[in-house]
């Protein structure tokens, strides 16, 4: 399927590492202009620009910058998120630890979408990271979950404001990054007896979103966990 995403103006946050840094090179490959915004170093090839997204002025100097390189806005793809305190039960966990997993997953969110849709174009696409965890859950997960719960909630709101764009997100389940690989450990990443997406994957589903493919697809979030959710608990 040809995406035609050739010119186009990306804007990624979370671009330095993992699903972020997956999708800026599968849009650099399909010969995107791209600009990163992150706290670490976006890769080769993009526009970077170090900035924390919880941040409100850090974010709008990056976007400026992002968007007097590029020339404007196409596309942006949400991938900024930390895990939080992955494991500990909820009653363990310190209110600035909760902070922080809000502060980055959805405030960081909100303030990315504010600040850009002044500057994308007719026809735009926003493209969020969201996760499985929006909707399913282990124990030791609790503010992450309640922050992709709310990145999904914001996407049909941003949806419905956006008028010139189109908003959706994804919800992936395990992918094999930094993030996945410091809270599971590597073992069980690799002698793993569930399925786990690579970051390339996840990528290819942020591009068509960001397509013009998917012009049809607003508000939604895409689940991709293989079908897991779907199982009911009927014994058959
Ligand atoms: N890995 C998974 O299993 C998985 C599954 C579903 C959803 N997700 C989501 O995908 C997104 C990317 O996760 P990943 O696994 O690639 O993680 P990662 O840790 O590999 O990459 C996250 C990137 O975000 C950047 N970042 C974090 N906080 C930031 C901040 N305040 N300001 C600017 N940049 C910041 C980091 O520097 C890093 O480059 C996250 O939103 C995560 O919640 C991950």
């Amino acid at each position: 399927m040809r995406l035609q995403l050739t010119g186009k103006k990306v804007l990624v946050t979370g671009g330095a590492s993992g699903i972020g840094l997956a999708c800026a090179l599968a849009f650099l490959d399909e010969g995107a202009d791209v600009a990163v915004i992150d706290r670490a170093q976006g890769p080769k090839g993009a526009f970077g620009v170090r900035a924390d997204v919880t941040d409100d002025s850090q974010l709008s100097t990056a976007v400026t910058k992002a968007v007097g390189h590029l020339g404007g806005l196409d596309v942006v793809v949400g991938c900024a998120g930390i895990s939080g305190p992955v494991g500990t039960p909820l009653v363990d966990t310190p209110a600035d630890a909760i902070a922080a997993v809000l502060a980055v997953n959805v405030t960081g969110q909100l303030l990315l979408a504010k600040h850009t849709y002044p500057h994308m174009a007719d026809g735009g696409a926003y493209v969020l990271l969201a996760s499985d965890s929006a909707f399913v859950s282990a124990p030791g997960m609790v503010p992450y979950c309640a922050s992709k719960g709310a990145v999904v909630s914001l996407t049909k709101a941003l949806a419905v404001e956006f008028t010139r764009a189109r908003v959706n997100c994804v919800c992936p389940s395990i992918v094999d990054t930094p993030m996945a690989r410091a809270d599971l450990g590597d073992a069980a990443i690799d002698e793993a007896d569930f399925p786990v997406q690579t970051a390339d994957e996840v990528a290819q589903q942020v591009l068509f979103l960001a397509s013009a493919r998917s012009r049809a697809i607003n508000g939604q979030a895409v689940l991709a966990d293989f079908g897991y959710s779907a199982r009911s608990g009927f014994p058959a």
